[in-house]
């Protein structure tokens, strides 16, 4: 007989997130506000303070709507641990790796982890990119290693993928599957391949709307009004990657064409070119809107040659 959702997380009463950035901060404040107590590890007390401020700020927001009270607050707080020592993650009944997406780090972590946490530990990755598989061969514990990829920013954010590797035991991606449920969220399954679900489709579609610049196939405006009033997406392809990030983008995009080797998945010249002008986004207040004008106008002009970017 399957076993129930109160039986696989039964076990679950600290887990521990490594990295306090964008994501391990989310991740652990969902946690928290679900009833776990959290142990969240950073390698320095600045990145930590920033994590925690940043935890703070979200649930001040939630009071200010009415959706959680100030002493449910000061609870959901009371639940978080914040360290630099990484023996910590000796107490963690389930283990959240958000470090910083680089395999080398990565690999580290997870050899630390293999012969520190709990034997019975699942050991899961939020990686967006790299292999659960090769994390998993770190370890002598392939069967608790899982990806459990959450989507930014994780307090808004319904859709967690389950990553199974072949490695993953069933019991270990039930679990896994529980928690994300535990925490609110809406899991849905997914094989170790690169990008797993989401990214697989989203990162050519974005592409695919640097190709529609790059050969002027319609204004920067009107490729975004397309999508929005065509396809009933919220944010425009443009705008979208302006959030995301041009830089992250790019980078993505050359991670599915190095792994598949596919055509389809070659990055439009006009990402680079964009990266290697600075044009990132709106973190640097310029990408295919410029963000110092209010409200934003395109940056992109047409000068009758060549598309090119910039103001004169
Ligand atoms: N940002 C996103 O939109 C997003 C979405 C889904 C998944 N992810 C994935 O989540 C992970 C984290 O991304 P992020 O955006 O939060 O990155 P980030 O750069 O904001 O944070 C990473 C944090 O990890 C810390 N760190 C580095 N080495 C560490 C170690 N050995 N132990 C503990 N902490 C360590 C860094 O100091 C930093 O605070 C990455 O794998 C990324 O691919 C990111």
């Amino acid at each position: 007989m399957a076993a129930s959702l109160a039986d696989t997380v039964a076990g679950i009463k600290t887990v521990v997130v490594l990295g306090s950035g964008a994501m391990g901060a989310g991740i652990a404040q969902v946690l928290a506000q679900s009833g776990y107590s959290v142990i969240v590890r950073d390698t320095e007390e600045r990145f930590l303070k920033k994590g925690k401020e940043g935890i703070e700020d979200s649930l001040s927001r939630l009071v200010k709507k009415g959706t959680i009270s100030l002493s449910d607050k000061d609870g959901i707080l009371s639940r978080l641990k914040l360290t630099t020592e990484f023996e910590k993650v000796k107490n963690g009944d389930f283990i959240i790796e958000a470090v910083t997406e680089d395999l080398e780090i990565k690999k580290e972590v997870f050899r630390q982890l293999d012969s520190l946490a709990k034997p019975e530990a699942v050991i899961a990755t939020n990686t967006s990119s790299l292999s659960v598989t090769e994390l998993a061969l770190c370890t002598k514990r392939g069967g608790k290693v899982v990806g459990m990829h959450f989507f930014n920013p994780v307090p808004v954010m319904k859709l967690v993928e389950v990553v199974r590797t072949g490695l993953t035991s069933q019991e270990t991606f039930q679990t896994t599957w529980d928690l994300a449920k535990k925490m609110g969220k809406e899991p849905i399954e997914a094989q170790d391949t690169p990008g797993f679900i989401f990214n697989r489709l989203i990162i050519p579609y974005l592409n695919e709307a640097f190709w529609a610049v790059y050969e002027g196939i319609g204004k920067v405006e009107d490729i975004d009004k397309a999508m929005k009033l065509g396809g009933n997406m919220p944010i425009g392809p443009l705008q979208l990657l302006d959030l995301v990030g041009l830089d992250v983008q790019l980078h993505a995009c050359e991670t599915l064409y190095r792994e598949f080797g596919d055509p389809k998945f070659r990055p439009c010249p006009l990402n680079r070119f964009m990266v290697r002008m600075g044009y990132l986004g709106r973190k640097v207040k310029k990408g295919f809107y410029d963000y110092v004008a209010d409200p934003p106008v395109p940056t992109i002009i047409d000068t009758g040659v060549k598309y090119r970017i910039g103001s004169h």
